[in-house]
């Protein structure tokens, strides 16, 4: 399906249905805990009290380690159940709220957060320059956003898709989520169009990391681990709030 921007756009939150199945099983997975939150984590150094925004917290994992390191953190979430989550592991050490990134974030002050961090969510939006503008906006000057997404050349790839320089709505179907597959829409989008999206919005890129499988990676999950050596999957953008 090609992007239509004259159709209403309806926001969607299909992590509801599956959410205590994502937030187990992305625990300990070969794809966020043994290759995306490593790779994150490892860019995020000098965290201690700074004011931390984890924008599509799911259930925590991020909030959770943040507050441990001493950051000040306010999560938020479109999923009413993500936010339950996150509120229970947080046991009252960060700010947790249900709201919309497709939004204005009108409950957060500009220039109130040194860091925002977004891992995996940014590809559920259909536009990214409102969201962009807005974490510029709550950044303090020098402010770093550092975020996640599908790498632009893996859902091209794995998808078939006919232009790679569209940006398109996916629908997906996911196992291992329950008895039965679970529905999935998100948006691909070439790597320009991020590249755009972040500099219009203000921003400077600072680091570009594709992420390697760890050790521990290839000891548990040896196949993933062979696939994530050698096939982009996701792509980690460090960002730094400019003029
Ligand atoms: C893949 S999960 C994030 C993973 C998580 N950061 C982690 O590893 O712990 C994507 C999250 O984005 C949230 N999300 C999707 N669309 C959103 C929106 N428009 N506003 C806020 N959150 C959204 C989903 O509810 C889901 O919890």
């Amino acid at each position: 399906m090609s992007l239509d921007h004259k159709q209403e756009y309806i926001p969607f939150n299909d992590y509801e249905v599956f959410a205590e199945a994502y937030v187990t099983r992305t625990e300990s997975n070969s794809h966020n805990a043994y290759y995306e939150r490593p790779a994150m984590f490892s860019v995020l150094s000098d965290i201690k009290f700074k004011r931390v925004l984890d924008a599509g917290c799911a259930g925590g994992a991020y909030s959770e380690w943040l507050v441990n390191r001493n950051a000040d953190v306010v999560a938020i979430d479109i999923s009413k159940k993500m936010v339950q989550f996150t509120k229970q592991r947080l046991k009252n050490k960060g700010q947790v709220y249900q709201a919309d990134l497709n939004k204005p974030l009108t409950f957060l002050n500009n220039s109130s957060f040194d860091i925002v961090v977004s891992s995996l969510t940014l590809h559920y939006l259909r536009d990214w320059e409102d969201v962009l503008k807005e974490f510029h906006r709550i950044l303090s000057p020098q402010g770093l956003l550092l975020f996640s997404t599908h790498h632009p050349f893996m859902d091209f790839q794995f998808f078939e898709k006919a232009d790679y320089f569209a940006t398109e709505l996916i629908e997906d179907s996911w196992g291992g989520f329950g008895d039965t597959p679970v529905r999935v829409r998100f948006y691909r989008r070439p790597l320009s169009a991020m590249i755009t999206a972040l500099t219009s919005a203000g921003f400077v890129i600072k680091q570009i990391v594709e992420p390697r499988p760890t050790h521990e990676c290839k000891q548990l999950y040896p196949q993933d681990y062979e696939k994530l050596s050698t096939k982009p999957w996701f792509l980690i953008i460090l960002a730094q709030k400019g003029s």
